[in-house]
């Protein structure tokens, strides 16, 4: 049985997944860590018993105190959808976050959105590098891709898992889900087993929610070790035209990853 994590840190805390996300981990026993940027507002919204960290995903050097000591790490940060807002929180927070690691093990579990690999929109495909460094670092992790927040309908709260984001209309059409149940899912996935190095999208069916999820896991195809895609994504974007920021962050997470092996 593989070592499961009892310190986690949870990115985009005060967010409305976030605050969902920290509520679940603490239910679930977990010594939870919230990273913020404001600590005042962080304590109206968020449920006792969080140890809140103050830092910025956009500035590298507050990120330390966030990370140390922490086995897993929860993102569930975001923006809007501006190319650069993307490129420089949603992005740039991963990257970051994964560089203030140093190559030390942790494991991941990274929250970006249904139709991530569509072609030519541009901050998706920012989200779309994220979870390439994440794939890159090492470290064992689940990439949950969302559908639409809370357009569920009373009932509809089965646990659905896709693969292949061929979901691309971009509108709720894609599928749909309640946010406590992408947090549930989130978080659940940092002690099953099955979850590791799988990519998922993530949307509920009409009917009730299931008490355990390993069975829903169980049935996704994991990534190819090694790959920066997922299992059976379609995504046609080779690394000669990257831009000079993903490749530059990319080669960084890869060096730190061979200097610490996982144990
Ligand atoms: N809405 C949907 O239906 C849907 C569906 C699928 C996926 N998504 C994705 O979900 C993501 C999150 O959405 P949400 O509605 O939960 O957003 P939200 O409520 O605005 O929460 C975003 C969180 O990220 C944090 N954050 C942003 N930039 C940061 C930075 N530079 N440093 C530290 N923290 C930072 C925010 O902190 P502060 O509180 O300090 O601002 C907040 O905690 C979005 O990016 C979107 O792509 C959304």
């Amino acid at each position: 049985m593989s070592h499961h994590p009892s310190t986690v840190l949870i990115v985009g805390a005060t967010g409305s997944i976030g605050r969902y996300a920290v509520a679940e981990a603490l239910r679930q026993g977990y010594a939870v860590r919230a990273l913020v940027r404001d600590r005042a507002r962080a304590a109206r919204v968020l449920p006792a018993g969080a140890d809140l960290v103050i830092g910025d995903l956009t500035r590298p050097e507050t990120l330390g105190p966030a990370v140390d000591g922490v086995d897993a790490i929860v993102f569930t940060h975001g923006t809007t959808t501006s190319e650069r807002d993307v490129r420089d929180n949603d992005y740039a927070g991963v990257a970051n976050v994964l560089k203030a690691l140093g190559g030390r093990p942790v494991r991941i579990t990274l929250m970006t959105a249904i139709g991530t690999t569509r072609p030519r929109v541009a901050y998706a495909q920012w989200k779309l590098r994220s979870e390439r460094l994440v794939r890159a670092s090492g470290n064992p992790y689940t990439i949950v891709r969302p559908g639409w927040f809370d357009y569920n309908q009373p009932g509809q709260r089965t646990i659905v898992m896709l693969q292949g984001d061929r979901r691309q209309s971009g509108s709720p059409a894609d599928g749909v889900i309640a946010r406590d149940q992408i947090a549930r899912v989130l978080v659940d996935s940092l002690q099953v087993d099955a979850a590791n190095y799988k990519t998922l999208e993530l949307i509920a069916g009409h009917g009730p929610e299931q008490d355990d999820l390993t069975t829903v896991f169980t049935t996704l195809t994991p990534d190819s070790a090694g790959s920066l895609d997922a299992a059976e994504d379609v995504v046609d974007l080779p690394l000669e035209g990257e831009p000079e920021l993903f490749c530059h962050d990319l080669s960084a997470i890869e060096r730190s990853r061979h200097q610490t092996p996982l144990p």
